[in-house]
Parts: structure tokens; C-alpha cells; sequence
């Protein structure tokens, strides 16, 4: 990683966010939704076994990726983790197709106690709020089986740059590149697939786009007032700066890595 020290990050407001944005997500996340299926996908078609004895998915959310997962893969057990207890309803929604083995822990993964001997750990679009990833993984690889594999998404530093420029404070702590990742994972995991791949949603006006992003709590770093005049400068700065045919353009740079731990 460039940054040597982790960057700061109000986990409480980030939680505070989601939290709010749950109700909303499932439906207004569309990115995110084609990531987890093109996630495993990748994994599927990277040779991964059709079956996991022991399955840890960090920040489920309302499930997408578990939902992709469990249409591809058998789990002997599953541990769902998200930073927003509240998230504990997936469990519901996933009925029938989750093993009898699965519960849900909430809290941050960075001190969640781990299953041992996993076979699988996966994460979808979550990675990016996690400050010290290099520690994170350390801790998540050495619970990881000899020959065990990791299905991670994450975004890069393409993410959102059109806010980043006009000044927003939105952004996640860790935005990786493609190439930033071999730094990340423990030297005994090799990378098998990355792929970076930048997605543009167009909105025709600066509060719709504020909209989705607290639709779907990806605002979570960001300052929720908005005065009148506050939102107008901004909608003319973005026309101006970013505008396309009416539309103001927000480019997701989303990133996918499946790797394996040396057997
Ligand atoms: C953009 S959502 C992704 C949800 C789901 N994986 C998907 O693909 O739709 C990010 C999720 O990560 C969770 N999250 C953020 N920081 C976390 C942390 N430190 N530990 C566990 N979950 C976290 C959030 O609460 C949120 O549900």
C-alpha cells in the first residue's frame, strides 16, 4: 500500500450510514449486485471446488455476494459478519438456501473471533472501509486452510473521482488499484485472477445522485448537510466540470481478486 499509515475512518458514522441505507440498498445498489455475481463467477471459473466444509463472509450486507455464492457453491457452515448488527436479517431472507450450519456476528471484522480451518472467506464492495488491510489479512490468512481460497472485491482509487475532486469528504480509507494488492496479502496467498474495471451511472441531477449513494450508504465518510444554495453550486460545479449530455456521470472503479493460500 502507498499509505503507510492506516488512514483514519468514524466506523460508527460509516455504521450509522449503512445502517440507514439497509432498507433501501438491496434495490438501489446495482453495481454492487453485478460485482458479487461477476465475483463468483470468477471464483467458479478459477476452479474452486463445489464444495466449502467452512465458509466466512465479511460485510454481507443484505446478502448479494452470499445469495451468488450459495447459487454456485455448497457450504458445510457459513459465518455472515457485517459491521451493522442489523444486517442479522439476512439470515431470514436467505432461508432455504443457506446451510443449516449458518449464523451471522456482528461487528467490525477487524476483532470479530474467527472460525478456524476455513476453506473460503469472501467479501464483496466492504474491504474499501477497512483502514489497515495489511493487518486484516495477516489475521484472516492464518485462518485460512493450506490450499484455502479468498473471493475479495474492493474498489480503486478511480472510485468516485468525480467527488474527489469537487471536494467531497465521501471517500473510503483503503481505494486499491489492481496492482496494490499483491502488497496486501500475506506473501503465502497468490493472486490467481484481478480485475479493475471501471462502471458509469449517469443521473440528471445532483440530487438524485446524492440520493443513491445515501440509498445505498456508500456516503458514509461524508457530511450529511445539504443547504439549497449548498446543493446548487455543487450540481454547477459537477455540469461543468463533468457533465455529459445533460447528465451528470459517477464512475464506480471496481476491483476483483481471487486468490489461494500455498497448499
Ligand atoms: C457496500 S456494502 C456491500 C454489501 C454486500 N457485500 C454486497 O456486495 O452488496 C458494504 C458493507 O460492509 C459493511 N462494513 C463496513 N465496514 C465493515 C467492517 N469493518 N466490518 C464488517 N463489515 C463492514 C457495511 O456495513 C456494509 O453492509
Amino acid at each position: 500500500m502507498k499509505d503507510i499509515q492506516p488512514p483514519h475512518l468514524d466506523q460508527a458514522r460509516v455504521r450509522k450510514s449503512f445502517c440507514r441505507g439497509l432498507g433501501s440498498y438491496h434495490g438501489a445498489a446495482s453495481v454492487q449486485a453485478d460485482i458479487a455475481s461477476r465475483l463468483a463467477e470468477m471464483l467458479q471459473a478459477e476452479g474452486a471446488p463445489r464444495r466449502f466444509t467452512s465458509v466466512l463472509e465479511f460485510g454481507c450486507g443484505t446478502g448479494h455476494l452470499t445469495r451468488q455464492l450459495l447459487q454456485r457453491f455448497e457450504a458445510g457452515s457459513l459465518v455472515l459478519n457485517d459491521l451493522v448488527p442489523e444486517a442479522a436479517q439476512v439470515l431470514k431472507a436467505l432461508e432455504g438456501i443457506a446451510p443449516e450450519q449458518a449464523r451471522f456476528a456482528g461487528g467490525p471484522i477487524e476483532n470479530l473471533p474467527l472460525p478456524q480451518d476455513l476453506d473460503l472467506i469472501a467479501s464483496a464492495s466492504t474491504v474499501q472501509w477497512i483502514p489497515d488491510l495489511q493487518a486484516l489479512f495477516c489475521r484472516l490468512a492464518d485462518r485460512l486452510k493450506p490450499g484455502g481460497w479468498l473471493a475479495l472485491s474492493g474498489f480503486g482509487r478511480g472510485q468516485f473521482h468525480e467527488l474527489a475532486a469537487l471536494g467531497s469528504a465521501a471517500a473510503a480509507p483503503s481505494y486499491l488499484d489492481a496492482d496494490e494488492w499483491m502488497a496486501v496479502l500475506p506473501k503465502d496467498t497468490e493472486i490467481l485472477q484481478v480485475a479493475q474495471r471501471p462502471v458509469k451511472l449517469e443521473f440528471g441531477t445532483a440530487l438524485e445522485l446524492l440520493k443513491h449513494l445515501r440509498q445505498t450508504g456508500v456516503n458514509g465518510h461524508a457530511q450529511q448537510s445539504w443547504s439549497r444554495r449548498r446543493l446548487q453550486e455543487f450540481e454547477n460545479a459537477y455540469r461543468e466540470r463533468f457533465g455529459r449530455n445533460g447528465k451528470l456521470p459517477l464512475t464506480y472503479d471496481p476491483v476483483l481478486i481471487v486468490a489461494r493460500k500455498s497448499g
